[in-house]
């Protein structure tokens, strides 16, 4: 369940675009439970379990989603054999008898927790090499509801980590590694000691991303922030030695400094030294901010803590696949430029789950070219990159995202082919609403409508007749808007069709008109708010009778 499994920060905190799209496509699984009474097969014990187990395993695995090769499926029943499978009988017992249980609540239905088992189990596997006193379990939430609702789970997936019988809630990755290096600070192992250069390289060998600290003692004030850092922190595995030679084979690049802290990640940005002050927030925030990757790959597992990092600065490339490793090295070069400053993702279009609920907000969902769009998350506004996705245009559009200059992306049909000088009747859309509807210095008569509408084509008559009766004023355009294909935060119209005028004084307070009115009502309303003495001609005089 996504809160489960976001940061420790409410959810709400920034209610943005982005946030509300990653918790639609992350509640999927969060149904909640219908039969907290009973129901399933209270009384089966683990063998039984287990024989079920052997004989459904891969139709079992065809069911979870997890499409694997044979080989790597045998891996992956043993490690799931690792994981205790909790009925309603034994739930109770499990928890209060051991010190450490992380337990998974999952529904073999969902998704997101099918993704979830295979990093789980063999996390599991991880954990017990390791020696770690954790007891892994899992419960399926839909078959033991009883169980379900005692341990508080309400969707799927959900982890709990009981630590003597009292729970908390799991704050870590979704990766098999994130799960063991969550699991190790949370049950009193924070940080490594790294003493020889083969307990280095070993320690290489394990961690993809990793923090450094190098002291002289393991003591002092600017130690004591950094081991209050590592247990603070929920992703990053934490490690620490005193000896310049072991640091240096972890981070190269450190020129003798002591005390350092330095953050390590597999990528072509690969060390980044801390350079504040030693206190666990300043850290703490370092990390926040550099952890990601230079262009980080969007996933179902890690969606949600994407968009609640703290970079509110987004650019998202989607592509296919095979286009995509064509412009990762590009991507990556002026990723670097704005590091820390613009948070770059890739979201794969074959992944509609993840996709299709951003194209659709710039109206292409059907587009198969590459499309690069960014997000300003502060304040809600969207940008689409419209010219080629080159390094000097994706470069320039990242500086103008950074220093608030892009327009902000609507959802516009192209621009009017003749700028129709001579139409009574103007069309606007969306990317010119701002210019000629408030920006202009005329009043404006604006109808809104849909193709669908029923009553839209007798407003569109009367509107016509209109625009024919004040033509030549000059302070006055009559126009039209198809809303169901532009698009404007300033637009913000329900029903169609409707008339809106903008007063030429006053643009922010425009006036919604009754659509019920009669053709001599408008255009009595529109004497009265538009000054008319100069402009009307004698056509005005001729035009008069059709009214
Ligand atoms: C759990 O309880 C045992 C027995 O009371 C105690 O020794 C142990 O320190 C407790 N563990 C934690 C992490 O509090």
């Amino acid at each position: 369940m996504v809160k489960n499994m976001s940061t420790t920060k409410p959810m709400f905190k920034f209610v943005t675009l982005l946030v509300l799209i990653s918790f639609f496509i992350s509640v999927m699984c969060s149904e909640s439970l219908i039969n907290d009474g009973g129901g399933g097969s209270d009384d089966e014990d683990l063998e039984s379990l287990e024989e079920l187990l052997a004989i459904d395993e891969e139709e079992e695995d065809k069911q979870q989603g997890i499409h694997i090769k044979s080989s790597e499926a045998d891996t992956l029943r043993k490690a799931q054999r690792i994981v205790l499978e909790l009925s309603n009988e034994r739930v109770k017992s499990v928890i209060d008898g051991n010190e450490f249980v992380l337990l998974l609540g999952y529904a073999p239905w969902c998704g997101r927790s099918a993704e979830l088992m295979p990093q789980f189990a063999e996390a599991a596997t991880i954990l017990k090499e390791m020696g770690s006193p954790v007891l892994m379990a899992k419960v399926d939430a839909d078959r033991y509801p009883k169980a379900a609702s005692l341990l508080g789970i309400k969707g799927y997936p959900t982890l709990l980590l009981f630590v003597n019988g009292t729970s908390q809630m799991y704050t870590g990755g979704l990766t098999a590694n994130d799960i063991v290096v969550w699991v190790m600070k949370k049950t009193g192992v924070p940080l490594i000691r790294l003493d020889t250069l083969s307990d280095a390289e070993k320690f290489m060998a394990k961690h993809q991303m990793f923090v450094i600290g190098l002291f002289d003692k393991f003591e002092g004030s600017n130690y004591e922030e950094f081991t209050k850092a590592a247990v603070a922190d929920n992703e990053i595995q934490f490690a620490e030695t005193s000896k310049t030679e072991v640091a240096k084979v972890l981070f190269p690049d450190n020129e003798n400094k002591k005390p350092f802290v330095g953050l390590v990640k597999s990528e072509p940005e690969k060390y980044l030294a801390f350079e504040d002050t030693f206190e666990k927030e300043k850290i703490l925030e370092f990390l926040e901010y550099n952890k990601f990757p230079l262009v980080t790959v969007m996933t179902e597992l890690n969606s949600v803590r994407v968009h609640t990092g703290p970079v509110k600065l987004q650019v998202i490339v989607f592509a296919k696949d095979e286009e995509f490793k064509n412009h990762l090295l590009p991507l990556q070069n002026v990723a670097r430029k704005f590091k820390s400053k613009i948070m770059f993702i890739y979201v794969d279009v074959a992944e509609e789950n993840l996709a299709k609920p951003f194209l659709t907000l710039f109206g292409l969902e059907e587009s198969d070219k590459t499309v690069v769009t960014a997000f300003d998350n502060r304040k809600s506004s969207k940008y689409l990159l419209e010219s080629n996705l080159t390094p000097s245009n994706l470069e320039a559009f990242c500086s103008g995202l950074l220093h608030d200059t892009l327009s902000p992306y609507f959802k516009s049909q192209p621009l009017p082919e003749n700028l129709q000088k001579e139409a009574t009747v103007q069309t606007v859309v969306g990317r010119t609403f701002e210019d000629l509807v408030l920006n202009s210095p005329q009043n404006v008569l604006l109808e809104v409508h849909t193709p669908w509408c029923i009553n839209c084509e007798a407003t569109t008559k009367q509107v016509e007749k209109l625009a024919k009766h004040f033509k030549g004023l000059d302070n006055l355009i009559i126009a039209r808007i198809d809303a169901s294909a532009n698009e404007h935060p300033k637009l913000q119209v329900e029903d169609f069709p409707t008339l809106v005028f903008y007063p030429s004084g006053d643009k922010s307070n425009p006036i919604k008109l009754p659509t019920k009115s009669s053709l001599k009502d408008l255009a009595a309303f529109i004497k009265k708010n538009v000054r008319t003495d100069r402009g009307i001609t004698s056509q005005d005089e001729t035009s008069k009778d059709e009214l």
